[in-house]
């Protein structure tokens, strides 16, 4: 389809703001899903599957809206159901999805460089949380245009006005364009769809110049290797053309490439701002960065990649031992499975007077740990023990060297160190006013310094610190929720590498 009737879009949400559920209401009324077909968290079922070994992964869907005619004048909402005509034009709308959580936020950033714009959802009964607040500001500086909805109007302690009060100050705009909303019941959502379409600009791709598709997820599939999602920025991809990863320096011959609507379709070509995926018998996901350009290999290359890629990068380190000390050959095959899927994961073996052999690895962030060490025990039966988390620090030492140490084992005398330096991250809280005092003490004791101090609401206040990550990583997390009764969420990223002692 032409680009102009194109569009892609994420849902930036809080957990439980009803992401997926908005999702299957999305594709029920396009019919990309028939009523008949319908379960609850249908593309959350498909990733599922997935790890039953049936390979499909829901990163981006396709749906198709057939736009309501609507005379000049008369708003949306004077139209009966009976408004779906069949005189409208006809669009596709991307669906993309971003990962949930703040350790993959580069990854996020990707998402949202394949799209258009973002629907904000945002919890009627709760409002808006320190996760979302750190991707709203992502979408905001991708320059994406911004969709506010409120969701859940159907709950009785719902308060739609409040927050979309709430929102308008946020982003600058009014509280009459909240999109307020029922994911349950399906109320409010045709006239989102029109919004989607009438409100995100059309991509702006170069239809004649040289391929660049930009790949926004991938995933190992036993039977078919790596499955890259991609949007088409310029030019055109075809099944059967021999291709280049710019990053990776990987040429191949694009095997398959389909869209998802919802399951997998093969098709003979992506065109400028489409969204699909691609299939070239590439075996490890390592080589299939997120970030990275898609090209045309040989002489119809582009010469430069999309802009910014970034290697993902280590942040928190622990040791990983088995209990059982003769389990350390599955260890290392576990992990070794793990990496096909996970190309943020690092590790090498270490041992240890006390736990014996085991491997120093390597996270995005808290939140990568716990899933890593809880898929290797949940995925592979290993009973595991873990070293207590820490960071790298970097060394200048008095021969001028420098050098990276991420296990505390490694630090060398004293009196060799010149400098010390450790990751710092800009921490953002969101909670209720009344618990400020509480949340300033806890970061002032670990080390922190306030940057920013923000009123969403007169009861709800944005806190931003720049705190050493070695302060967060250890309980911080426990004492800020315990300190706020539960009420404060929290998100963070990191800002480089400062002096420390
Ligand atoms: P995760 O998948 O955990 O990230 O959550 P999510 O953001 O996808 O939320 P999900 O769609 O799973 O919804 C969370 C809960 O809220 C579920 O129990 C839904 O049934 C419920 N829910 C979602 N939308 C609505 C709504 O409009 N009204 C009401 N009453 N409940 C809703």
């Amino acid at each position: 389809m032409d680009q102009a009737h194109q569009r892609a879009i994420a849902v930036i949400a809080h957990i439980d703001h009803g992401k997926s559920t908005l999702s299957d209401r999305l594709l029920q009324l396009t019919g990309t899903v028939s009523d008949r077909d319908m379960r609850e968290q249908y593309l959350d079922r498909m990733d599922l599957e997935r790890e039953r070994g049936i390979t499909i992964k829901a990163a981006a869907v396709r749906m198709e809206y057939r736009r309501v005619r609507v005379p000049t004048g008369e708003a949306m909402s004077d139209r009966g159901p009976g408004a779906q005509a069949s005189d409208g034009e006809l669009y596709e709308i991307n669906l993309i999805d971003t990962p949930g959580h703040v350790d993959f936020g580069y990854e996020v950033s990707r998402s949202l460089a394949a799209c258009d714009g973002v629907l904000l959802l945002i919890d009627a009964a709760q409002g808006i949380e320190a996760q979302t607040l750190t991707n709203l500001y992502l979408a905001v500086d991708a320059g994406l245009e911004i969709i506010p909805v409120l969701n859940k109007i159907d709950l009785p302690a719902a308060q739609p006005e409040k927050y979309a009060e709430e929102i308008a100050q946020l982003i600058g705009c009014e509280p009459a364009d909240v999109f307020r909303i029922s994911a349950k019941t399906g109320e409010g959502i045709p006239d989102l769809l029109e919004a989607i379409v009438a409100k995100v600009p059309a991509p702006t791709g170069k239809p004649e110049a040289p391929l660049r598709a930009l790949v926004f997820d991938s995933y190992y599939d036993a039977y078919r290797g790596v499955v890259a999602y991609i949007r088409v920025i310029d030019g055109r991809l075809s099944s059967r053309q021999p291709i280049r990863f710019m990053v990776a320096e990987l040429e191949v011959e694009a095997d398959e490439v389909g869209i998802m609507s919802p399951g997998p379709t093969p098709v003979d070509s992506l065109d400028t701002g489409e969204v699909g995926y691609l299939v070239a018998g590439i075996k490890e996901v390592s080589l299939v960065k997120v970030g990275d350009t898609v090209t045309a290999a040989g002489k119809a290359a582009a010469e430069e990649p999309l802009h910014g890629y970034r290697e993902p990068k280590p942040m928190v380190f622990a040791g990983i031992y088995p209990i059982n000390g003769d389990d350390f050959p599955l260890l290392r095959d576990a992990l070794d499975k793990l990496k096909l899927n996970d190309s943020a994961l690092v590790y090498e073996p270490e041992s240890s007077t006390a736990l014996g052999f085991g491997f120093r690895c390597g996270f995005l962030g808290l939140l990568h740990m716990e899933i890593t060490r809880d898929r290797l025990e949940r995925e592979f039966d290993l009973e595991l023990i873990a070293t207590a988390p820490s960071v790298g620090y970097e060394l200048v030492l008095t021969d001028g060297n420098r050098k990276m140490i991420r296990n505390p084992t490694d630090m060398p005398d004293r009196s060799t160190i010149e400098e010390i330096y450790e990751p710092y991250v800009s921490v953002m809280i969101v909670s209720p006013s009344e618990y400020i005092g509480t949340i300033m003490q806890l970061c002032q004791e670990r080390r922190g310094e306030l940057k920013e101090m923000h009123y969403l609401s007169p009861e709800r206040v944005e806190i931003r610190y720049h705190m050493p990550l070695g302060e967060i990583i250890f309980d911080f997390f426990d004492q800020l929720k315990s300190g706020t009764k539960g009420y404060a969420s929290l998100d963070y990223e990191p800002v480089g590498m400062n002096p420390s002692e």
